[in-house]
């Protein structure tokens, strides 16, 4: 069947990024065929159409996740005319039609659109196993977030802030501060230079972070290592600045984790999604796409996302 696909044609800048016509095949035992109605839009779009995480071939359509509706279906459970989403490897997402494995699969509930679950799966899930898995968040706790305005960042503020931490969160403007602070980020620290620890400091009287979220890397390093508090533990989860050079943690008894989604979804999908949609459900979770592009405008969300013009999550809409 006839796909159009957002083919990164080399490895580069958003340039790069062109609509192609593309083939969804039939799908085999276990597959799934849909229509893809939104498109979630991530940074590691940026690090994949740069070739930075070797995860394509180009010429080859880029994207991790999407929602939409099941046209064709040879796998049990799921049902042309079902709502469904995904977040998963391999790239391929930038597409208006798409087969995949149907274990990839989540069905919708009634109380989530495909818009908002193309914006959720993959930052959910992921803000999901930050906040539950990688280092479980407890009242009290002193939570750092870096782009705390992001795709990612707002979610892990909603969630921090209602498991009882205190949230402080950076960003690169007011705006964006006070987007934050209406998103449990009690403390946003605003800084475009990665300039945070003394604040965190003294936010925390003097503690430092129980726990970094850390999507920014290699600029941030030296701060992060000040933030820490005595037995604290780093997440480095992203690299918007550039790959982090291993920290030296004994000064502080401190813990570093280097996790990937697909590593917690490959054993926990269902659970993970679960858990998330309830989160909607109970308002825990409040989605915020605030920047929908055409499809063929793919290029232009890229441009915005590394330019930091943008905030909350990101869709593409076929
Ligand atoms: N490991 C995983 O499982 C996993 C899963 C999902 C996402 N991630 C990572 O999480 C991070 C956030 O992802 P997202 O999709 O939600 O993106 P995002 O946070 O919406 O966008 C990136 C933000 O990073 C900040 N930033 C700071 N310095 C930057 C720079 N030099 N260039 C560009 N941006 C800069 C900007 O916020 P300010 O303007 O406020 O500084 C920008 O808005 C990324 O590092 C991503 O790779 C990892």
């Amino acid at each position: 069947m006839d796909s159009q696909g957002v083919v990164a044609t080399s490895f580069g800048g958003p340039d790069v990024l062109q609509v192609r016509r593309l083939d969804a095949p039939a799908p085999k035992s276990g597959e799934v065929r849909l229509r893809q109605t939104a498109i979630g839009v991530n940074y590691i779009d940026v690090y994949i159409r740069k070739g930075l995480y070797r995860m394509i071939e180009p010429p080859a359509p880029i994207g991790m996740e999407a929602a939409g509706v099941v046209l064709e279906s040879h796998a049990p459970g799921f049902s042309p005319g079902d709502r469904v989403a995904y977040a998963c490897t391999p790239p391929g997402g930038y597409v208006t039609v798409r087969t995949l494995p149907a274990a990839q699969l989540v069905l919708l509930p009634d109380h989530v659109s495909e818009e908002t679950a193309a914006a959720l799966m993959l930052k959910g899930m992921t803000a999901e196993y930050l906040l539950h898995r990688t280092y479980r968040v407890k009242p009290g706790d002193t939570v750092l977030v870096h782009s705390a305005a992001g795709g990612v960042g707002l979610l892990l503020c909603q969630w921090a802030s209602a498991l009882g931490a205190r949230v402080i969160g950076t960003v690169s403007s007011e705006a964006k501060a006070e987007l934050a602070r209406a998103n449990g980020c009690e403390h946003p620290i605003v800084t475009r230079s990665y300039s945070f620890a003394d604040k965190t400091k003294q936010i925390s009287g003097g503690r430092g972070a129980d726990v970094i979220y850390d999507g920014l890397g290699h600029d941030a390093a030296q701060e992060n290592l000040a933030a820490l508090a005595t037995r604290g533990h780093w997440v480095s989860y992203g690299q918007a600045t550039g790959a982090l050079e291993p920290p030296n943690l004994g000064g502080k008894s401190g813990t570093l984790s280097q996790p990937v989604l697909f590593h917690y979804t490959e054993d926990h999908l269902q659970q993970m999604a679960g858990r998330v949609f309830a989160a909607v459900r109970d308002g825990i979770l409040k989605p915020d796409v605030r920047h929908r592009y055409p499809f063929a405008a793919a290029a232009d969300a890229h441009r915005d996302l590394e330019a930091r013009r943008t905030s909350g999550q990101i869709v593409l809409l076929p």
